[in-house]
This record gives C-alpha cells, sequence and structure tokens, in this order.
C-alpha cells in the first residue's frame, strides 16, 4: 500500500505536490469515491484510481535535459501562446513536466521528467541541490558586494542561504561582467533578485549546472535523455546535500 499523492506522481499524473493539491481539490477517486484525505492508502496493482473520471496509466519513466532559450515559457500552456518548453520535444510522446522552473529570460539547463519522485526529490528545499547559474550584470559588482551574496542578502522572502560566487568574465570597459552563482536554494527569480539587492541588476541569466549534471555544450533548443548513471548521480546528490545540510 502506498500513499495515494506517490501512486499519482509515479504515474507521471504531476509532480507529488501537484498530485497533493489534486486530491485536496476532489479530483482524485479511489475505487469510484472521491478522496481528499492527503493519508489516504492505495494498492495500484488492485485499487482502480482516476483522475476527473480517467483511470491512471503506469508510464515508462522519461528523464530529459533541456537546454531551454531564452523567451520560452517553463509550462505545460501559455495562455498568451508564446512558446513553451514542451514545443521543443519532438518525439517524445509521453507526458513530462519541468523539475522546477527557469524564468521566460532565463535560458539553460532545465530538467523534464514523468516522475513525481525524481522531481519531489530534486526540488525539495530541504534538499538545497547545488544549481549554478552564469548572471551577466550591469556594471562590475565590488569584491565586497560578491561577499553579500556569499554570505546571505535579505529579501522580501527572508535571508538567502550562503552562495558560491566568482567573477567568471569581466568586460574592459566596465559596462558589465559575468558573476557564476551556486544557489542551493529555488526559490522565486532568486538570482535576478539577489543582484538587484546588490544594485547590479541581471542582464543574462543562464543555468549551467543542476546537482553533478552540466549542460556542457549542448546546443540551445535540444534536449537529451538522461543515462541511467546520470538519473542515479542526481538522486545521490539530493540525498547527500540532505544529509549535510549544506546551505543553510
Ligand atoms: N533565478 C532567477 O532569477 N531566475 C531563474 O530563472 C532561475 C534562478
Amino acid at each position: 500500500m502506498e500513499r495515494l499523492q506517490k501512486i499519482l506522481a509515479q504515474a507521471g499524473v504531476a509532480s507529488r505536490r501537484k498530485c497533493e493539491e489534486m486530491i485536496l481539490a476532489g479530483k482524485v477517486q479511489l475505487n469510484g469515491e472521491t478522496v481528499t484525505e492527503l493519508g489516504t492508502k492505495a494498492d495500484p496493482a488492485v485499487d482502480v484510481i482516476t483522475v476527473n473520471g480517467k483511470a491512471i496509466g503506469i508510464e515508462k519513466k522519461l528523464y530529459l535535459v533541456f537546454n531551454k532559450p531564452k523567451g520560452v515559457i517553463t509550462s505545460a500552456s501559455d495562455p498568451k501562446g508564446r512558446k513553451i518548453v514542451t514545443d521543443y520535444l519532438k518525439g517524445v510522446n509521453e507526458r513530462v513536466f519541468p523539475v522546477g522552473r527557469l524564468d521566460y529570460d532565463t535560458e539553460g539547463l532545465l530538467l523534464l521528467t514523468n516522475d513525481g519522485d525524481f522531481a519531489y526529490l530534486l526540488t525539495h528545499p530541504k534538499h538545497h541541490v547545488p544549481k549554478t547559474y552564469l548572471a551577466t550584470v550591469k556594471g562590475v559588482p565590488h569584491g565586497t558586494e560578491l561577499d553579500k551574496l556569499k554570505k546571505g542578502v535579505m529579501l522580501e522572502d527572508g535571508m538567502t542561504a550562503p552562495a558560491e560566487v566568482d567573477y567568471y568574465d569581466v568586460d574592459p570597459d566596465g559596462k558589465e561582467s559575468t558573476i557564476r552563482i551556486t544557489i542551493h536554494e529555488g526559490r522565486n527569480r532568486q538570482v535576478r533578485r539577489m543582484f538587484e539587492s546588490i544594485n547590479h541588476p541581471v542582464q543574462r541569466l543562464k543555468r549551467i549546472s543542476f546537482g553533478d549534471l552540466h549542460l556542457g555544450n549542448m546546443k540551445r533548443g535540444l534536449y537529451r535523455h538522461l543515462t541511467p548513471a546520470e538519473v542515479e548521480d542526481l538522486k545521490r546528490s539530493a540525498k547527500k546535500e540532505k544529509k549535510h545540510g549544506k546551505g543553510q
């Protein structure tokens, strides 16, 4: 017997957290009865589980890494008709969802999967999985300003955890510079807000790694399947970061 939200996430319905919301919203039925209790357990081999009346299926697990271009929305649909990440996944017939988000204007490494447990493990705030970005910012921040980001800065939703920060490239005329920053959280627009707090707004932002996985020279707009070893490494990195409580 497993909790319903776990079964739904494993079946690729959505992330575990989203599945919990669906249960609470009365969208999930167990053997014909609507369930709204999060503790409810079921046996997928025996019980009939439906979402909005449609039976869930057991899908093959997919794990993709995508180099998201700027100007693409990390979402399953967009009412404004902008490009969405799944527009780029030609040849993928299973429904996959992004592991966390990248802003519309951010490019770089985005994981996609239909494995809700995997997405939950990698995005849960307790797990502190490191994410590295190249942030091209206005001007050249002083070392003391970067030290503030390293220690943690106060944003409207609280102090940020310590980050690793170093200079990556500095424009000789001082108009802009590229800073490499690794954060262990995943708050909304976090990197942009961190640089705003030191008065060096971000002009371009690219995620270059997630846990031990690096974007490398993957072309913009393309995706590939992760190898089983890469999937295991990502899971391990989430568990390791949790154990050491790194980043807070
Ligand atoms: N931080 C941001 O500000 N934006 C992103 O897309 C990711 C991290």
